[in-house]
């Protein structure tokens, strides 16, 4: 076995039976790692799982009118399905139903009480009985509960607490002398002003109100906070505090923890004053990735777009779908997912660029060999550039997957794809074809093109599970020791001569972009005919309230709540709370075109920190639409959507105005999309 050692886990997933492509970022992205290492001669421990406790699966199956764990069974049969199809490589699967995790699970618990890390207080807040939820004030709708529209009551709820607040000092050393110990940068600066140094306070780590969650061991009213359960396993699985720990010896400290930026938090503030509670060396690394959004809005409720994972592997093949994830959008920041530019991607980068060039040399070699690579060959103009340009790429690809940059990895990948396709318009074989007297200089080009497709083969494992195989299939490549190993793609020569190539089907066919996407229409109204599950991002908001809120009341996010404030007006006067229910956000103009037939409107798409709206604004007599991109501009933001022409406008824009001009609401400096202005 290796003694390069590589762990390296997912979240585990909430069961949703509504997986859609943008549950799988993290997991493919995860995987691209993990093949990668392997294939650098790690011995890898790749996790993933499912987090299936917390009182919303408890409501959601007693709707249904099932056990708790029969309904999580259903759904994370269904998340391994798709893995499976994903050909995601997962070493473990851990379930937080799995009994040796709620036991370890009992143990961390108790632990951390019996050496008073964990003391027993009250949890103090509104609450809504028929809904068994806490509020804060500002949530309530009315003085009511937001969701059932009934009296709250002020209660109080007997709750364990975590010491989190004695971890603070120490939590800010460690990030402060560990620059990757939270990354991307910007996640860390968050993290530290944000959260840690205005102060934490201790976290409620138990709950009294449901019961389908793990049991504190020493006092069974009580199950453990579903965070604190979630975040043990990435320890359980290992075999912590078991007899059979020889993983955790083996694996642990995880080398990163690959997490979406909405629970970075919890993996970087609690998880590891956690561990440092437990003794317990920290993870090297937490990488907080963006999101993949759709137009419009989060990807749950999604529209006019084909989301679903395993229609979109049965249409485009899994490879093309991976491949999008991971160049679109830099890992770290947030993309806009839309079937229009997946196929797009699919037709440019793999019809085009990569298909092209094997099916084309493969051709080639047929028609002007027979098929078969000769062994006297001449080097001539052109093949050093060639040669170079392929030869730099490996070292790239590794300095950036080292980082895990998979874009800017796959860009380099395509550039010597391009690099590549440029070298058969250089040496024109078809004009080298027509004199026998060339035959040796063909040769030499068809081997540099067979050559560099092997490397470029090799290259891309990793992320496609499937292309290289094809490719080799074509090629005639054996898969020995010598010709598909990582370390091969550093050695230019490895092509056997002699190798006959094999004419297939094209790897990647293109697509009619015009008749797939009205196919894919009918596909998504077909779809959104079923019921959609709202419950994902509110289950987010939900989960992501502790940190700073523990000893008051929960602060669940409530979308309704927001959806039925209105102002109250008394005398002309508002308080200073009925102004706060104006969500006022600093929005980017991403784009800007006229609204054909009305002369004053503008159809703005505009970025809000993680969302892209459209708004239609009736600016166009003051604003030319190339004016408009770039712009920073005060967005209301929760304002009823209207339909202006036909067209959805998510929101108004402010401006100033009198009789004649009319003048944009700007902010001084600049500041990120998404802030709020109040
Ligand atoms: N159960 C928690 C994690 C506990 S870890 C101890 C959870 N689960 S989740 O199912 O909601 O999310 C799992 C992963 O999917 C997260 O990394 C999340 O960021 C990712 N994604 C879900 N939707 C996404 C997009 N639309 N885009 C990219 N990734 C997003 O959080």
């Amino acid at each position: 076995m290796s003694n390069k050692k590589f762990y390296i886990t997912t979240p585990i997933y909430y069961p949703s039976d509504k997986l859609h492509i943008g549950h799988s970022y993290t997991t493919v992205a995860a995987d691209t790692i993990s093949r990668y290492k392997r294939l650098r001669g790690y011995d890898v421990m790749f996790l993933t799982g499912t987090d299936e406790h917390g009182q919303k699966i408890q409501r959601k199956a007693e709707e249904k009118g099932v056990t708790p764990k029969q309904y999580v069974d259903e759904i994370v049969s269904g998340i391994k399905e798709l893995w499976k199809a994903m050909k995601i490589t997962n070493d473990k699967f851990i379930r937080t139903t799995d009994k040796y995790h709620e036991e370890v699970v009992q143990k961390i618990f108790k632990k951390l009480y019996d050496q008073g890390d964990i003391y027993k207080s009250e949890y103090e807040g509104l609450y809504c009985t028929p809904c068994e939820s806490f509020w804060t004030k500002t949530q309530l709708v009315d003085g009511k509960c937001p969701d059932c529209g009934r009296e709250v009551e002020l209660t109080k709820e007997e709750s364990y607490f975590f010491k989190l607040s004695k971890y603070q000092d120490r939590l800010i050393k460690h990030i402060e002398e560990n620059p990757d110990f939270i990354q991307p940068v910007s996640r860390q600066n968050e993290m530290l002003n944000n959260f840690l140094r205005p102060g934490l306070e201790d976290l409620a780590v138990s709950r009294t109100t449901f019961k389908w969650g793990v049991p504190v061991s020493f006092d069974d009213k009580h199950v453990v906070y579903v965070w604190i359960d979630a975040l043990s396993n990435y320890i359980t699985a290992l075999g912590y505090m078991t007899e059979n720990d020889a993983d955790y010896k083996n694996y642990w400290p995880a080398d990163v923890h690959l997490v979406g930026k909405e629970i970075v938090r919890f993996h970087t503030i609690i998880w590891p004053a956690m561990l440092m509670a437990l003794g317990e060396p920290l993870p090297k690394q937490i990488f907080g990735h963006g999101w993949l959004l759709l137009e419009g809005g989060k990807m749950s409720k999604s529209k006019g777009n084909v989301v679903d994972p395993m229609v979109l592997i049965e249409k485009y093949g899994l490879d093309a779908i991976r491949y999008f994830l991971l160049r679109e959008v830099p890992f770290g920041s947030d993309g806009v997912f839309s079937n229009e530019a997946l196929i797009n991607r699919i037709n440019s980068d793999l019809a085009n660029d990569l298909g092209n060039l094997v099916s084309r040399t493969v051709a080639m070699i047929d028609k002007y060999f027979g098929g078969v690579m000769p062994s006297e060959l001449k080097e001539g103009d052109f093949d050093a550039d060639l040669k170079s340009v392929v030869m730099d790429t490996p070292q790239k690809v590794e300095d950036l997957l080292d980082k895990l940059q998979y874009s800017t990895a796959l860009t380099e990948i395509w550039k010597a794809v391009s690099r590549v396709n440029k070298y058969i318009d250089e040496t024109m074989p078809w004009v080298l074809a027509k004199d026998e007297a060339n035959s040796q200089r063909l040769a030499a080009v068809m081997y540099n093109l067979a050559e560099s497709i092997r490397i470029i083969s090799v290259l891309i494992q990793p992320f496609m599970p499937e292309t290289p195989h094809k490719i080799w299939a074509q090629l005639g490549i054996i898969d020995n020791k010598d010709t598909l190993t990582w370390d091969s793609s550093k050695s230019w020569g490895k092509y056997p001569s002699g190798a006959k190539v094999n004419k297939g089907d094209v790897i990647f066919p293109r697509i009619d972009l015009k008749k797939e996407l009205e196919e894919l229409e009918q596909i998504a109204v077909a779809k959104s005919g079923a019921k959609s599950e709202s419950s994902e991002a509110e289950n987010k908001a939900n989960a992501s309230n502790t940190i700073t809120n523990t000893k008051n009341a929960e602060t669940k996010k409530s979308s309704s709540a927001q959806n039925k404030a209105d102002v109250a007006v008394d005398d002309g006067l508002i308080t200073i709370d009925d102004f706060a229910k104006i969500d006022l956000r600093v929005a980017k103009v991403l784009q800007a075109e006229k609204v054909e037939g009305a002369d004053k409107l503008l159809k703005l798409k505009l970025e809000l920190g993680d969302e892209v709206r459209q708004v239609v604004s009736g600016i166009a007599k003051h604003y030319a639409p190339e004016e408009m991109v770039g712009k920073y501009v005060v967005l209301v933001a929760n304002l009823k959507p209207v339909k202006l022409r036909g067209i959805e406008s998510q929101g108004m824009i402010l401006a100033a105005s009198d009789d004649k001009e009319l003048v944009l609401a700007t902010i001084d400096k600049n500041i990120g999309s998404g802030a709020r202005v109040r």
